[in-house]
């Protein structure tokens, strides 16, 4: 099988397991398509469903799912979309397409809405500091919301033919279930799976468990960790954030794992589009970054921090801090992907 011509082609329902924090799976953390939920069923039971199945057929046709468009759009503005990546990494795969052969081999499980921090741009759903606010909106009932109730371990019997295992949450490194995980990767000596992680990057302790010994055990950690700004405006956009516990946790990453990859992750909001830049070379400046080590995240909801809502006086203003950092990132010899990605943001600025 090729992808020539295969525009709307996803390998994910042949490779990937994504399960929402109230147990829901769906197709990947972009298409909220409804296949099952593990509160209910067992994930064996959903993965080989008609849904899941009917899904398939529908991609193996190349036809189009409307709840890709975020996809879609993405590769419309010229940038890379989770669909692109994952047929790109997994067309090892692609006989899997050919065989009728589906297996969850990359993991994607928000096992619960538990974090510490609440961030202005965050929810309920993804953060239990946001219950009270969740909960008048009638989003949920509970603080906590758990993807799985009963039949957690079920998770294990695929573990052994994983090769990918992707932590966000709310907050992995406060997470009971992911150190649950970790541990059984540890008992069956299984160090050749890859480890990413979306983190606010608070917590390197858990209990007597010490993330980054546990971290030099396994050939690939890749460590996302999000930041917004730094110093005050950093707390004041994530409620939970200190500038100097971050640093102190970096350094002692470099100490105890220096060779695990490490980037920031800012989401790139109103409240700090104006500021992103200083963050960057500040951290490379302390000698805490690559330069080229950013992924930046642009928020589209809610609306109100959206960067598009600007005014034009501020949009203009926000284009030449933008600017001055790509001449910066220039002379700092940044590589050409981390210089159009800022150079996306003022073009995304500029859209509406
Ligand atoms: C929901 S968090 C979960 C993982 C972890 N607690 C963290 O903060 O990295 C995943 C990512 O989404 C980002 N995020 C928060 N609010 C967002 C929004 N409204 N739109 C897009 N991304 C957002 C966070 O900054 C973080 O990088
Ligand atoms: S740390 Fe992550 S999950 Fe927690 S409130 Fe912030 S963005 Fe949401």
């Amino acid at each position: 099988m090729t992808l020539d011509k295969k525009q709307h082609f996803c390998i994910l329902p042949w490779v990937h397991l994504h399960i929402s924090q109230n147990g829901r799976i769906s197709p990947c953390c972009n298409n909220n398509r409804h296949l099952g939920n593990v509160q209910e069923q067992s994930i064996k039971d959903i993965w080989s469903n008609k849904k899941f199945e009917a899904l398939r057929e529908q991609f193996k046709n190349n036809i189009a799912d409307k709840r890709c468009n975020h996809c879609y759009n993405i590769e419309k503005s010229g940038k890379q979309s989770l669909r692109q990546i994952s047929n790109q990494k997994y067309s090892k795969d692609l006989v899997r397409v050919e065989d009728n052969n589906p297996e969850p081999i990359y993991l994607d499980i928000r096992f619960s809405n538990i974090c510490n921090f609440k961030c202005k741009t965050c929810w309920h759903g993804n953060s239990s500091a946001w219950y009270e606010e969740g909960s008048k909106r009638n989003a949920s009932n509970e603080r906590i919301i758990k993807a799985f109730t009963t039949n957690f371990e079920e998770l294990f019997e695929y573990i052994d033919d994983v090769e990918e295992i992707y932590f966000a949450g709310g907050e992995p490194l406060i997470m009971e279930e992911h150190y649950q995980v970790l541990e059984e990767l540890e008992k069956r000596e299984l160090f050749d799976i890859e480890l990413r992680y979306n983190t606010n990057f608070s917590n390197l302790n858990f209990k007597n468990k010490n993330i980054l010994k546990i971290w030099k055990k396994f050939k690939k950690v890749h460590v996302s960790a999000s930041i917004d700004a730094s110093h005050e405006l950093g707390s004041e956009i994530r409620e939970g954030f200190n500038w100097e516990q971050f640093i102190n946790n970096r350094k002692e990453m470099l100490r105890i794992c220096p060779e695990i990859y490490f980037e920031i992750a800012p989401t790139i909001s109103s409240l700090n589009i104006n500021t992103v830049a200083e963050l960057h070379q500040e951290l490379v400046k302390l000698q805490l970054l690559h330069v080229d080590n950013i992924y930046l995240n642009i928020l589209e909801r809610p609306q109100t921090y959206n960067i598009q809502e600007l005014s034009n006086e501020e949009k203009c203003e926000s284009e030449n801090t933008l600017k001055e950092h790509v001449n910066w990132l220039q002379k700092s010899n940044g590589n050409d992907k981390t210089i159009k990605d800022f150079k996306d943001i003022i073009q995304y600025l500029n859209l509406s």
